[in-house]
C-alpha cells in the first residue's frame, strides 16, 4: 500500500515537472471540478494514478505525445460534470467541449485536440461510445476502477446519502452496475485489478443487505406491536 502511494506520487510529480501546462491545468480541474472526494479533483488524480499503474503492470509504452495526451484527457476527462444538471447533457460531452476551448487557448494543434476529445468521449459507457485506442482503454479502465474497492464502498455510499436514498438502493446498483464492470474492462491487466476489487465491494454488499434485513425485521417487529407512530410506514426489503 505505502509502495503504492508513493509511486502514485511519483507519477504525478514527474508529470508536472515534465509538463508546463500541468501547473494551469490542476487549478483548473480543481475549480471546475471542486475537491469533493467522490467525484472532485481527489477522482481524478486517482484516475491519473489508476492508469499510471495499468501502464506500469501491463508493460506497455506509449510514445512521449501519447502519453501526454492521455495524461491531459484524464485531466479533463469530468470537468463538465458540474454542468449535467443545468445542461441536462452528458457530462463526457460537456468535458470533451470544454477541453477543447482551454487546448485551443493553451495552443495545442486541432490534431492533439481531437485526440484528446475522442479520449473523453470514449471513458463514459453510459455515452454509449467503446474505446477505439489503447489511450482510451486506460483512461476508461482507470476511470471504472476507482468506482470499486474500498474506495468504491466510500463512493457508493456517499452518492446513495447525498440523494436521499435508501440502504438498499446501493445494493441494487451494485447489482445492476458495479458488479458488471470487471467484464466491461478494456485491458486483461485492468479486469483481473477489477476483479480484485470488486471481491472487496462484494463483501460489503452482502452484509449490508444481510444487516438491513435485519434492521427491517426489527422495525416491522415494533409496528406490529404499536410501538411506533401509526403513520409510519415502511417498505418490505426484499433481497437481491
Ligand atoms: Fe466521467
Ligand atoms: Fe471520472
Amino acid at each position: 500500500m505505502e509502495e503504492s502511494e508513493v509511486d502514485c506520487r511519483r507519477f504525478v510529480e514527474s508529470i508536472c515537472n515534465n509538463y508546463k501546462w500541468c501547473k494551469i491545468l490542476l487549478p483548473l480541474v480543481g475549480y471546475l471540478q471542486g475537491f469533493d472526494e467522490t467525484h472532485g479533483l481527489p477522482h481524478t488524480v486517482r484516475v491519473l494514478c489508476n492508469a499510471s499503474s495499468i501502464l506500469s503492470e501491463s508493460g506497455r509504452k506509449l510514445d512521449e505525445e501519447k502519453l501526454e495526451d492521455l495524461v491531459i484527457a484524464i485531466l479533463l476527462h469530468d470537468i463538465g460534470r458540474g454542468l449535467e444538471e443545468l445542461t441536462e447533457s452528458h457530462h463526457a460531452l460537456l468535458s470533451a467541449e470544454l477541453a477543447e476551448n482551454i487546448l485551443k487557448l493553451l495552443g495545442f494543434s486541432r490534431e492533439r485536440i481531437n485526440r484528446v476529445k475522442k479520449m473523453i468521449l470514449e471513458h463514459s459507457y453510459s455515452l454509449g461510445s467503446e474505446p477505439s485506442s489503447i489511450e482510451s482503454c486506460i483512461l476508461s479502465d482507470a476511470d471504472k476502477l476507482d468506482a470499486l474497492g474500498a474506495i468504491g464502498i466510500y463512493r457508493m455510499s456517499v452518492v446513495g446519502y447525498n440523494d436521499s436514498k435508501p440502504l438498499l438502493s446501493i445494493a441494487s446498483h451494485y447489482y445492476d452496475k458495479l458488479e458488471k464492470l470487471p467484464d466491461i474492462m478494456c485491458l486483461d491487466v485492468s479486469r483481473r485489478k477489477a476483479r480484485e476489487k470488486l471481491k472487496i465491494l462484494k463483501k460489503f454488499v452482502e452484509e449490508l443487505v444481510e444487516d438491513s434485513l435485519e434492521y427491517e425485521e426489527a422495525i416491522i417487529y415494533l409496528l406490529d406491536r404499536s410501538l411506533a407512530p401509526a403513520t409510519t410506514s415502511t417498505t418490505r426489503l426484499e433481497r437481491p
